[in-house]
């Protein structure tokens, strides 16, 4: 009976989604945030309650998965209970609900999915499932209201670093994407190495202000001309750096290190986008996932859009990083792009990827 309500539900809102208002819960628990939101017609953010784990996290200089699952178990239903209460608004107003069911840590997504399918089937109302990374894209779609695809998307995260197209509401056509590492786990390693704490990207950002980007630790980039990128070569050199240093009893400039290696991780990633959006003819560059929150990024991809005519688009801070707005906007768009309905034997899926449709 659910299955053919719920998908005679997605239907209606579907087809009546020009006049009629949808409201979408959004839910996720990827990582070690636990996050629910309430958007409206994908672009207007009601509620986006957020409650952060890294405080847990950081005396252990990183995400503990068990630790991180059983505290998503802890605060799910305060967080749901706040983002109502904040968007004024009872469960019996929300039309779907929107699920993060991967990329992420097994046990942190199945508290959100498993949430979300339980109160989906409680109060008969469509599932959506959401892929994490085109949620990071999506909260663009809040931050800038006139943004429409198609446009080139950098997505710097965690577990992500690629240059896509995005073709459409669902679509994207891969350009570029990260042969090793991703620039955000480059960040946490080298913070780690550093001595400087979990997670590294901000302490990295903050540290390198100070510094000079006076050593050159990479001296050939191997995929200088494709838009593919590679992090593990810069991490090593960053280790094998100190590993010297520290065999000859010295001490590194602290603020020089993150300084250079960062103008290097950044660098590439300003290059190779900027270079895409001309090759693909885009004049909008859309930036997406926790890296877009680095100061240094922003700066630099600014005054290159404004060069090369290329208008930057980067979600503000607290869109930037894991919240649940981002997961509700993608809902929206699935919804209106008549896709990813779920049921209730939706599972969590650790490794997903963005699936990507073929050049064109
Ligand atoms: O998107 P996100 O919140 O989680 C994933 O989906 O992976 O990204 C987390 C990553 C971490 O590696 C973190 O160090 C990085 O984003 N990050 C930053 C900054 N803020 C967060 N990296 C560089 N500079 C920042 N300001
Ligand atoms: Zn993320």
């Amino acid at each position: 009976m659910y299955i053919i309500d719920a998908a005679e539900k997605f239907n209606n809102l579907y087809k009546n989604h020009k006049t009629k208002d949808i409201i979408v819960l959004g839910i996720e628990s990827s990582c070690d945030e636990t996050s629910i939101a309430v958007v409206k017609n994908g672009r207007e953010v009601l509620s986006n309650v957020i409650a952060s784990q890294i405080e847990i996290h950081k005396r252990f200089g990183g995400v503990v998965p068990e630790v991180a699952s059983r505290n998503h178990l802890m605060a799910i239903d305060n967080v749901l209970n706040e983002a109502l209460l904040k968007a004024n608004i009872t469960l019996k107003d929300i039309d779907a609900i929107a699920v993060t069911y991967g990329a992420g840590l097994m046990g942190a997504l199945m508290v959100g999915v498993t949430y979300a399918k339980s109160l989906a089937f409680a109060l008969n109302i469509p599932l959506i499932k959401v892929n994490h990374i085109k949620g990071h894209i999506s909260a663009n779609y809040i931050a800038t209201p006139q943004l429409t695809p198609p446009y080139i998307a950098l997505i710097v995260s965690g577990g992500h670093t690629a240059i896509v197209k995005v073709a459409d509401y669902v679509n994207n056509i891969l350009i570029g994407s990260t042969v090793d590492d991703a620039v955000g786990e480059a960040y946490d390693k080298v913070a780690k190495v550093l001595g400087l704490g979990y997670p590294g990207g901000p302490i990295i950002d903050k540290m390198a202000k100070t510094g000079k980007p006076s050593i050159k630790f990479v001296k050939h980039d191997m995929l200088k001309n494709s838009f593919n990128f590679s992090y593990s070569g810069l991490k090593t050199a960053v280790i094998n750096y100190l590993h010297n240093l520290s065999q000859h009893g010295e001490k590194p400039n602290v603020a020089d290190v993150c300084a250079s290696f960062q103008a290097e991780a950044v660098g590439a990633l300003v290059e190779k986008s900027i270079r895409a959006c001309k090759k693909f003819k885009s004049k909008t560059l859309v930036v997406a996932g926790g890296v877009a929150a680095n100061s240094y990024l922003r700066e630099q991809l600014k005054n290159s859009g404004e060069q090369n005519n290329i208008e930057v688009l980067f979600p503000p801070m607290v869109l930037c990083t894991d919240n649940a707005a981002m997961i509700a906007a993608e809902g929206y768009f699935n919804i209106i792009s008549n896709s990813g309905l779920a049921d209730t034997d939706l599972t969590a899926t650790p490794t997903l990827n963005l699936k990507y449709v073929a050049k064109k």
